[in-house]
């Protein structure tokens, strides 16, 4: 099927450059937890936290994402892997242009993760797992979704009838259970900013 397609590669203004004229590395920070763990919340905040230092940020994150480019996508096992396979294209783009990209998804297999790794390169890929527990994250339930997943309302919802297997060896793992935002933040920003200013 893509045997007449010929990609042009940017040869002329390569990814050093770019990263030269931004004085940052690009790379991918892939935060992987349930729904309600933290991830956006902590995403968003290391955005902010980022914007202040200077440095050039693009947040992709699944509820937004699925309302436009991945809105076909549903959440069984295909549904999820085309999403994730999508997202980790998007998220090559970006850090091909230099930038820092921070991409927030439940993305629940150690499959779908490898996956996301190996379309994005493993050198730029950072996985941030933040780990709160299933009773945390329903406790919370700052979307109303773990009450309508346990009276039957939605199916496949993960952690309860479709499966999460924790991050093995993630870049960085953040207790959300018993950590504060702030604190999570902070260790996060501090680990991730000396290899963006590594150049
Ligand atoms: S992923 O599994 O394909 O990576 P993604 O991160 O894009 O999921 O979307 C997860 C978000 O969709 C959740 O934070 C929640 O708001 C919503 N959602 C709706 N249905 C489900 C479901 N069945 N399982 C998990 N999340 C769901």
């Amino acid at each position: 099927m893509s045997s007449n397609i010929h990609p042009i590669f940017d040869s002329i203004l390569s990814r050093e450059k770019k990263e030269e004229l931004l004085g940052q590395k690009g790379l991918v920070l892939w935060m992987t937890g349930l729904s309600g763990s933290g991830k956006s919340t902590l995403a968003k905040g290391l955005e902010a936290k980022l914007y202040e230092k200077g440095i050039l940020t693009k947040l992709l994150d699944g509820d937004n994402l699925r309302t436009g480019l991945n809105k076909d996508l549903g959440f069984s096992e295909e549904g999820r892997e085309e999403n994730i396979r999508r997202v980790a294209e998007t998220a090559r783009l970006f850090v091909n242009c230099g930038v820092v990209t921070i991409c927030s998804f439940v993305s629940p297999t150690i499959g779908i993760r490898e996956m996301a790794k190996t379309i994005i390169g493993p050198d730029d890929f950072y996985e941030v797992y933040v780990n709160a527990s299933f009773k945390t994250c329903a406790e919370r339930d700052v979307k109303g979704l773990y009450k309508k997943a346990m009276n039957g309302e939605i199916k496949d919802f993960t952690g309860l009838d479709a499966p999460f297997e924790p991050s093995v060896s993630p870049f960085i793992e953040l207790n959300t259970d018993n950590e504060s935002v702030d604190d999570s933040l902070d260790t996060l920003f501090r680990a991730v900013l000396p290899v963006i200013k590594n150049n």
